[in-house]
C-alpha cells in the first residue's frame, strides 16, 4: 500500500509523481491553488486519486477560512488522525459555503475526463447540503465526508482486488497500460489491485507494463510500484504491445478507467483502445477494473465523454530536448474511449459485470445502489 495522498495537520500531502522513480518527494500543499496545480500537472494523478485530492482540497479551503476568520488560534483544524474539530465561532454559514463552492469549482475544472473528480466535488457539496444550517455542523460534515471518500475508496480497491484475482491463474502473463496502481488511487489500485491480490495469494505472475507515451506512467510508475512489491515486471514500448499479443505472449489485458458511460463505453489512458481491439482480434480477455464512482450514468455512451487534450510539448519535447521540428503541430489527447463491445468484464468493488451493456449496468446499479 502506497501513501499516495493524505490530509495531515491542515495540509494535503501527496507524493510528487512527476519526480518518480528518481526521487520520492512528499509535497505538503497548503492552498487550494496548489492542489489544483498539482492535479493539472499530474503531480497527483489517476482517477480515484484526483477525486480524493479534490475532496481534500475542499477541506483545505475550510481549514484556511477557519484559521483566518474563526477567531480561534489554531495551526490547523483537521487531521486524518484526530477527531474532527467542531468548536467554532466567529464564522458564518455563508462564508463556509462560499469557501467550499469556490474551491470545488476551481478543482473541478482542473481535468475534465476522470469523473471521480466531479463525483468527489458533488459528494462534498451533497454532504453539506444535507446538513443543518449550523456552521459547526457544516464544517463537521464536510470533514467527515472528505475522510470517508478516502477511506471508502481504499476499501473498494481491496474488494476490486479480491473479485479480480478470481480471473488470474498462477503462471499468467498480464499486460497493463498507464498506471492504475496505488499511485493512481487511495493506495492499492484498481487494475494493479487485481495483480497485488493475486500476487499475495502466491500466484506466479509476469506483468508487462506499456511505457505509456507521452508521460510514461507505465515505465516510471507502474514498473516502480510492481518492482517494489516483488512482482516480476517488464516494460515495453507502446508499439510493441501488438506483436506481444499476436505472438501469444500474454494471457489477458487489465486496465483502469477514468469514466465509464451508462452503456459500458470506457475512457482510459490514450492507447487503451488499441489494446482492446488487439485483444478482440487475437482472442484475449480484456478487463477493466474500476470502482462504481468511475461510472457516469448520466452519459448514454462514450460519445459524451470529454477527452482532455494536453500540451503538444508533452509529445514534441523529450527530457528537455525538442524532437519534432519547430512549428510542427501535435495531436495529444490524454485519453481514448473503448466501446463496451470490446470489454469482457468490468471488475468493481461490488462484483463483476461481464459483457457489459446498458441493461446489465442498470440492473447492477439497481442491485448494488452505488455507494
Ligand atoms: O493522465 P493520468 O495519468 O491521470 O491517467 C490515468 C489513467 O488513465 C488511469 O488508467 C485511470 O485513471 C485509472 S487509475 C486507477
Amino acid at each position: 500500500m502506497i501513501e499516495t495522498i493524505d490530509y495531515r495537520k491542515g495540509k494535503v500531502r501527496i507524493i510528487d509523481q512527476t519526480l518518480l522513480p528518481g526521487e520520492y518527494r512528499i509535497l505538503e500543499l497548503d492552498s487550494v491553488e496548489q492542489v489544483a496545480e498539482a492535479i493539472r500537472s499530474l503531480r497527483v494523478r489517476g482517477a480515484p486519486a484526483i477525486g480524493i485530492a479534490a475532496a481534500y482540497g475542499m477541506l483545505l479551503s475550510l481549514d484556511i477560512i477557519l484559521r483566518e476568520k474563526s477567531g480561534i488560534d489554531r495551526q490547523y483544524f483537521f487531521d486524518r488522525e484526530e477527531e474532527v474539530m467542531t468548536d467554532i465561532r466567529g464564522i458564518e454559514e455563508k462564508q463556509i459555503l462560499g469557501a467550499l463552492a469556490r474551491a470545488g469549482e476551481l478543482l473541478r475544472k482542473t481535468r475534465p475526463t476522470a469523473v471521480n473528480l466531479s463525483w468527489a466535488v458533488e459528494s462534498m457539496n451533497d454532504a453539506v447540503r444535507k446538513t443543518e444550517r449550523d456552521p459547526a455542523l457544516l464544517v463537521q460534515s464536510a470533514a467527515r465526508k472528505a475522510f470517508e471518500i478516502h477511506r471508502e475508496e481504499l476499501s473498494c480497491e481491496y474488494n476490486i482486488g479480491r473479485f479480480g484475482s478470481g480471473y488470474i491463474r498462477s503462471g499468467m502473463r498480464i499486460l497493463t497500460h498507464c498506471n492504475a496502481g496505488g499511485l493512481a488511487t487511495a493506495g492499492y489500485g484498481t487494475a494493479l489491485a487485481v495483480i497485488y491480490q493475486a500476487h499475495s495469494e502466491g500466484k506466479d505472475l509476469t506483468v508487462y507494463a506499456d511505457e505509456t507515451r507521452p508521460l510514461l506512467q507505465g515505465t516510471r510508475l507502474t514498473a516502480w510500484e510492481l518492482d517494489r512489491e516483488g512482482v516480476d515486471v517488464r516494460v515495453l514500448c507502446d508499439g510493441a504491445a501488438a506483436s506481444l499479443i499476436a505472438s501469444s505472449s500474454v494471457d489477458c489485458v487489465v486496465v483502469g478507467a477514468d469514466r465509464i458511460a451508462a452503456n459500458g463505453d470506457t475512457a482510459n489512458k490514450i492507447g487503451t483502445l488499441g489494446l482492446a481491439v488487439l485483444c478482440s482480434e487475437f482472442g484475449l480477455p480484456f478487463y477493466v477494473a474500476a470502482p462504481l464512482s468511475t461510472f457516469d450514468l448520466s452519459l448514454e455512451s462514450g460519445d459524451g465523454i470529454e477527452i482532455e487534450n494536453r500540451s503538444g510539448e508533452e509529445v514534441s519535447v523529450i527530457a528537455g530536448r525538442r524532437m519534432a521540428p519547430p512549428g510542427v503541430r501535435v495531436y495529444n489527447p490524454a485519453f481514448d474511449v473503448t466501446p463496451a463491445s470490446y470489454i469482457n468484464s468490468i471488475i468493481t468493488e461490488k462484483g463483476v459485470i461481464t459483457n457489459p451493456d446498458a441493461e446489465k449496468i442498470r440492473s447492477f446499479f439497481d442491485d448494488h445502489s452505488g455507494r
